[in-house]
């Protein structure tokens, strides 16, 4: 692994881009090594949560890496995107809780990758767009589609047709970030949230992210997705655990059974 680091603290393993003087622009080795952190972590059970951030103080990742996609061909492009999509879809579905914690520059693929992100938390530093019109372009790794899911489409639209940054309160303001750390805080701080979601059950949290992603699939129903994991967690162990030790008055031992 080249140009991605992972550092593990306790039960969150922290995924960090790491090309600092191209701002982490995303190029086609660092796609490739996220999915694979992805893959590999999917069934550790040592990891119950991830964090994504960008070495160094200017960036979380300022965009695909354009000097990759000069000179490509229409078939060349989609396939790029194709995958871009595949990767962010990875992440958007993943069954751990998967956090942003945005460090700086947060632009195009780099802002697609935030959104496709659980929930994204950023430093009084980062700036937020995505800018590929002035490049005569469009964003092709999920930003028209989450982008106005996460702040609705009046703003969304400004943004993509302006390619307008913006700031870590504007982003605040509009809900495309929950809170903002000073930069030296925003790993610790993340890593204190993530800490209290993985202390409740594995497998609600889960199904979860599951049955709200499903609001946004067109081809699954939302309602019937919460019915069914509903249902079907009453089967588990935790269930059994969390109700008992609520009756009981302790604290709840969850194994993510
Ligand atoms: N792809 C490839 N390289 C990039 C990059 C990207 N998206 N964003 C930054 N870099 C590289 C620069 O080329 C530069 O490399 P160099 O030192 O070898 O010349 C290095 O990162 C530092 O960037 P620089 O532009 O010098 O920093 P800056 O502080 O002056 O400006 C930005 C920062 C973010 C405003 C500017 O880099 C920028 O506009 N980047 C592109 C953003 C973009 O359009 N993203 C969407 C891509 S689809």
């Amino acid at each position: 692994m080249e140009f991605i680091k992972t550092e593990q603290r306790e039960n969150v393993l922290i995924i960090t881009l790491n090309r600092p003087n191209k701002l982490n622009a995303l190029n086609r080795s660092v796609i490739g090594e996220l999915s694979e952190h992805l893959k590999q972590n999917r069934a550790n059970d040592d990891v119950k949560a991830i964090i994504i951030t960008g070495e160094g103080e200017s960036a979380f990742a300022a965009g695909a890496d354009i000097s990759e996609f000069q000179e490509y061909p229409t078939k060349e492009a989609i396939l790029m995107a194709k995958r871009g999509h595949e990767v962010f879809n990875r992440v958007e579905n993943y069954p751990k809780p998967i956090v942003a914690a945005v460090n700086g520059f947060c632009l195009g693929g780099g802002c697609e990758l935030a959104m496709a992100t659980h929930f994204r938390v950023c430093s009084n530093n980062a700036k937020f767009g995505q800018p590929e019109v002035n490049l005569g372009l469009i964003p092709g790794y999920g930003g028209t589609q989450r982008l106005p899911q996460l702040i609705g489409k009046g703003k969304a639209m400004e943004m993509l047709l302006t390619g307008d940054i913006i700031d870590a309160e504007q982003a605040k303001q509009l809900g495309l970030v929950n809170y903002i750390f000073p930069q030296e805080k925003l790993v610790d701080e993340t890593v204190k949230i993530l800490q209290k979601i993985i202390k409740k059950a594995p497998l609600a949290i889960t199904e979860i992210i599951n049955a709200v992603n499903a609001f946004y699939k067109k081809d699954v129903d939302g309602f019937d997705k919460e019915i069914q994991s509903f249902g079907e967690l009453f089967e588990t162990d935790d269930f059994k655990e969390g109700t008992e030790a609520f009756i009981n008055k302790r604290p709840p031992l969850f194994k993510g059974l």
